[in-house]
């Protein structure tokens, strides 16, 4: 059995973060140990990039399989170009337009950086989050900062303090608790390493501006809407995080699909002829009356917000899984999207919460 860790926890203000706090988080960065910090996607489960040894510890706390790469955090351009063999023009133009915030970049790896992070892999992936206390602790460490999501790795990615210390408690050192995230998916990743740029996780960045930006098309991973089940990496992928379990609440997912009306229909007759068993509805402003009103109540209901406002729907997705899972339903079916703009990486999240699954 793992022994089990003292899990401190720190109060930070999320816009202009304690130095004090800070100072404190990056003391145990710099000393080898795991942090968890807010940024303005998710929470992320923070160490030492440059130091196998303390990387290794964020795969331990989360349970990730070692062959799933992790991402390096800069607090400038500068740090960025020293962890890189080749910065194209593209990259420039792109963190330019974008950074810092929640656009990831896969480039070309320079020596210094430890295997364990790229699992072996000759790229790395970089970001440059836009928020106060990720931005104050990596400043603070003077280190780039290796971070997965906060979370069992597996499970729905943490939007509040909250969600790591449920999954994390005991597992890491800190958390620091700056309040819930703003975007709520994780960031946007693209690889510049192909002859066309390819989009291999959406987020808050959407396609559509990175199109717009580098004035030529972007490609969509065929994994980005039918998730890949397959237990083996196919060898050559370029994004092995495509082939995990992903974002999984304990209950089973079930995406409906339709119009908003034959959405609903189908809600209704699935819980008509499943009396016996709890089913959670995560539905839209506009068919959540509906089901108040219907014949069969579901065990638990939540509107994700209005479907014109995919913004808003992206911010709940997960924190809305997690409250499902503590109503102890063993169904969820959640209401699909269009997927343009940040709808297509809440179609994303969902195929792969789903695993595929469909009404
Ligand atoms: O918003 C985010 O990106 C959050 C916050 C904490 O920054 N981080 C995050 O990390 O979502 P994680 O580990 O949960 O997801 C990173 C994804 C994984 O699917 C991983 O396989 C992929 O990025 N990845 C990391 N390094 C890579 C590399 N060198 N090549 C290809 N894919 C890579
Ligand atoms: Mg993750």
């Amino acid at each position: 059995m793992r022994q089990k860790i003292l899990t401190r926890y720190l109060r930070v203000d999320p816009e202009n973060p304690q130095s004090g706090a800070i100072a404190a988080a990056a003391e145990v960065i710099r000393r080898g140990g795991t942090v968890a910090f807010p940024t303005e996607t998710v929470y992320g489960l923070g160490a030492n990039g440059l130091d196998p040894r303390a990387v290794v510890r964020i795969f331990e706390a989360k349970g990730r399989p070692l062959k799933n790469p992790l991402i390096l955090h800069v607090a400038s351009l500068e740090q960025a170009r020293a962890l890189v063999s080749d910065w194209p023009e593209e990259a420039e133009i792109l963190a330019e337009r974008f950074l810092p915030g929640p656009l990831t970049m896969i480039l070309p790896r320079s020596p210094v950086v430890p295997d364990q992070v790229t699992a072996g892999l000759p790229n790395v992936a970089l970001r440059y989050p836009e928020h106060p206390v990720a931005l104050a602790l990596i400043r603070a460490s003077e280190l780039p900062i290796a971070a997965p999501s906060a979370n069992l790795s597996g499970s729905p990615s943490p939007t509040r303090a909250e969600h790591v210390a449920a999954d994390l408690d005991g597992r890491i050192d800190l958390i620091l608790d700056g309040g819930p995230t703003r975007v709520g998916l994780e960031s946007t990743i693209i690889s510049l390493c192909q002859e066309s740029p390819l989009l291999l996780r959406p987020g808050g960045v959407t396609r559509e501006q990175l199109e717009e930006a580098l004035q030529r098309p972007v490609l969509v991973h065929e994994a980005v809407l039918q998730a890949a089940l397959s237990k083996e990496i196919p060898d050559g992928a370029p994004c092995p995080g495509l082939f995990f379990k992903h974002y999984a609440p304990r209950a089973t997912v079930i995406m409906v699909t339709g119009e908003p009306d034959e959405q609903c229909r189908k809600v209704m007759t699935y819980l008509e002829e499943n009396p016996g068993l709890r089913v959670a509805v995560l539905g839209t402003d506009d068919t959540l009356p509906r089901y108040e009103q219907g014949r069969v109540v579901p065990a638990y209901l939540e509107s994700l917000g209005p479907r014109e406002r995919p913004q808003v729907i992206a911010g709940r997705f997960f924190a809305a899984l997690r409250r499902c899972d503590q109503a102890g339903v063993a169904v969820i079916l959640v209401e699909t999207i269009p997927t343009s703009g940040i709808g297509l990486a809440v179609m994303n999240r969902l195929c792969r919460a789903a695993e595929n699954r469909t009404l």
